[in-house]
């Protein structure tokens, strides 16, 4: 009788498993979830194969100066597998990504338009100044493919710097800069005096004082000396050379947040430092009514130790990336490689703001 039993339940299950089995085969019909066996026809499977490397061709020197692409560059540099960068031009046929930077552009190098496109390869525009230093564009109609640029809405974006989160274990709390000498530093070299930066300056100057260095005042600062300069001063004006999305440069994460001065940022929007940059750690010009009221706020400011020190606190959790190799940027275009549209053609560089 048991015996009987187990058959009856052991035939009943299979029906069950039997109905089971229809019932999913249906629904994948229903959902177009069959192996679509097009998919892994061998020529998309070459495609797909992780072990493959990404080539990027670099057309010419950015600011004609050449560096080393000996070795696996990305991995031994940047643990970034699978990526191979070449500058010679003879593997334009096998390449995937052809890079050209736009300052050679400017400066008359030309596009190998006459050149047979293999069919995938993509083309990169990459700049990293603001679209005042970006020329003429309009002639780059429905050539480039993708845009390597410090904007974050970029194909690849490559920031001047950014903030990674620190491991908190084993950290001391980080010490805030002290024996400050000045109240605010400012160290330009290119002075113009109808940028929207030196008015502010000279606004400021009249409220508090501001300690200037570099070519204009006839004080440069070699570049050992910027940092140990700047962190004797309360506060640095880390102005752009021009107002523009994303610009956002060196001048804050190196100058002002390497230096161990709290930075006053004039440059994009209130908005694009606060999306990379932690709230209380600078303080923006368009935050006040007036120069004067940025004026009397720093000042009072470092006379209240315990306020001004709080603009440090985000270094307890952040720590400063600079970007600074070219290669390390063009690294990124190989971690980004299957994330980036598999067709897309910028008609007007331009009419992208860049
Ligand atoms: C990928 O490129 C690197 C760097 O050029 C090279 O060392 C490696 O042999 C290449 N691997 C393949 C599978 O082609
Ligand atoms: C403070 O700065 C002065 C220069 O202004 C320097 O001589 C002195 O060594 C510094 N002291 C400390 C503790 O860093
Ligand atoms: C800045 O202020 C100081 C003293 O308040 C003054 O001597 C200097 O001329 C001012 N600089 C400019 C460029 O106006
Ligand atoms: C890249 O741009 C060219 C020129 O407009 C176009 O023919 C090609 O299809 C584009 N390729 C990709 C991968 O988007």
């Amino acid at each position: 009788m048991g015996c009987h039993n187990t058959k009856k339940t052991l035939i009943s299950a299979l029906k069950k498993c039997l109905l089971f089995f229809l019932c999913v085969l249906l629904l994948c019909l229903l959902n177009g979830w069959l192996p679509d066996f097009q998919a892994i026809n061998p020529s998309t499977f070459g495609n797909w194969s992780s072990s493959r490397n990404v080539t990027i061709l670099l057309w010419h020197w950015p600011f004609g100066r050449p560096f080393s692409l000996r070795g696996d560059v990305c991995w031994d540099l940047y643990r970034i597998p699978h990526c191979r960068l070449v500058d010679q031009r003879s593997l334009f046929p096998s390449a995937d990504v052809v890079v050209f930077h736009n300052r050679e552009l400017t400066q008359g190098q030309k596009l190998p338009l006459d050149l047979p496109r293999p069919q995938g390869q993509r083309w990169a525009w990459m700049s990293l100044e603001s679209p005042l230093y970006n020329g003429n564009l309009h002639k780059y109609r429905n050539i480039f493919n993708m845009t390597i640029t410090y904007r974050r809405d970029a194909d690849i974006t490559i920031p001047y710097g950014e903030l990674l989160p620190k491991e908190t274990e084993g950290h001391p709390v980080e010490e805030v800069p002290q024996n400050k000498s000045f109240l605010v530093c400012w160290v330009i070299s290119n002075y113009r005096r109808q940028h929207k930066r030196s008015q502010v300056y000279k606004e400021l100057n009249v409220t508090v004082p501001v300690k200037v260095y570099g070519r204009w005042t006839k004080t440069p600062v070699p570049s050992s000396a910027l940092l140990p300069t700047i962190s004797r001063c309360y506060f640095y004006l880390a102005f752009e050379n021009s107002v523009s999305k994303d610009y956002i440069t060196e001048k804050l994460w190196r100058n002002a947040y390497q230096g161990g001065a709290v930075p006053v940022v004039m440059g994009p929007p209130l908005g694009d430092y606060k999306a990379v940059a932690p709230p209380n750690s600078f303080i923006h010009v368009d935050e006040f009514e007036s120069v004067k009221d940025l004026g009397k706020y720093l000042q009072q400011l470092a006379e209240d130790k315990k306020r001004y020190n709080e603009y440090f606190a985000w270094k307890n959790q952040w720590k400063v990336k600079l970007y600074t190799d070219w290669r390390e940027r063009m690294c990124k275009i190989c971690s980004q490689y299957n994330s980036l549209p598999q067709h897309r053609v910028y008609s007007d560089l331009k009419a992208y703001g860049y």
